[in-house]
């Protein structure tokens, strides 16, 4: 008997301690701005559970999807504040940030898709522009797809002339409104997740976006024509700060450095199909017109837009540009 509660009484003290020595896990907050439902929002939801997983419950990745905690420019705020650790902005958004070199990405008719991006993206060049971000206390992790940009708007856009006049919401990035306007329309930035408002109520016209993007904001719904234009891309740069960064353990660095790659690899698998698929569902809801625009008036689109890659050569840098294209192998013709 007495042995038998000497027995238990040990068994609880070990308990006691071994809840003791458990340390709180290291909660990793993950801002985003699109849907579950989407590239971004579905790799973010894999990335937690394989830190879940691999961790056994030492980091803790809380997602919040949809705009839920903060807009674009908030969220990067947010960030360098350190309220919330990670983001997956897309690349557009860190002009605005003083990191006027990602806007390279938005340049129109640079990429002819994704896997035309991953030349750049999967280079030296591509780890080199993640540095850049490094003085702004933000560490760049990996890149993310999207896919290609697509227009919407409430009249057909086919050619050229059809852009004039129209007020279409950008994001925050001067090529694209440079691209915009040379088209002969209104650029309009705004938050990512005021678009769909906006559109319903007249404030803009259209807009550009990836198709998944499109699709699970419901732009198709408040949007009488969709043209397949492919005219530019957006993709995501996974960020950190900084300062948590380094203060984490370096195993538990190494630990998210794995489980993001295999979430990057998810990601950029899974991207195309994602944009096909909400293509399907929204041709299938007919309620858009869905126009895909013929050799002819995607070469006068290129024609008008491509004067902006020199436009911006000073605010971009010339030589970053000429080792793009040279990486990539563009040619403007
Ligand atoms: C946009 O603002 O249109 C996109 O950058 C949103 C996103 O994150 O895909």
């Amino acid at each position: 008997m007495k042995i038998r509660s000497i027995v238990s009484g040990m068994a609880l003290l070990c308990s006691a301690t071994f809840a003791f020595a458990q340390p709180a896990p290291i909660i990793i907050k993950f801002s985003h701005v699109t849907a579950v439902d989407t590239p971004k929002g579905a790799a973010a939801e894999y990335f937690k559970k394989l830190v879940d997983e691999r961790s056994k419950g030492r980091v803790r990745i809380e997602v919040y999807p949809n705009s839920q905690l903060y807009k674009d420019k908030e969220e990067l705020e947010a960030l360098q504040m350190g309220a919330v650790q990670m983001l997956a902005p897309s690349l557009s958004k860190f002009g605005p940030l003083g990191v006027k070199e990602f806007e390279v990405f938005e340049l129109p008719y640079l990429f002819e898709d994704t896997q035309s991006v991953h030349k750049l993206t999967r280079a030296p060049i591509g780890q080199q522009l993640l540095k850049k971000l490094e003085p702004k206390g933000i560490v760049g992790l990996a890149y993310w797809d999207n896919g290609m940009r697509q227009m919407t708007a409430n009249r057909p856009l086919h050619a050229v002339s059809d852009w004039k006049g129209q007020k279409f919401r950008i994001v925050s990035a001067k090529v694209t409104d440079a691209y915009t306007r040379a088209m002969g329309a209104m650029p309009q930035v705004m938050a990512f997740s005021e678009i769909y408002q906006a559109m319903q109520s007249g404030v803009v016209d259209g807009g550009e976006n990836a198709l998944s993007n499109i699709y699970t904001q419901k732009f198709y719904e408040v949007q009488k024509h969709l043209t397949i234009s492919n005219h530019g891309y957006l993709g995501y740069a996974v960020v950190i700060n900084k300062k948590f960064w380094d203060s984490l353990p370096p195993d538990i660095r190494t630990l998210l450095e794995g489980a993001l790659a295999d979430a990057t690899k998810y990601n950029d698998d899974i991207a195309d199909k994602d944009n096909q698929r909400a293509l399907e569902a929204i041709r299938k809801s007919g309620k858009t017109t869905i126009y895909t625009l013929t050799p002819e008036e995607k070469a006068a689109w290129k024609k008008q837009m491509l004067p902006v890659h020199q436009q911006v050569e000073s605010r971009i840098g010339k030589e970053l540009i000429q080792s793009v294209y040279k990486e990539i192998g563009f040619k403007a013709d």
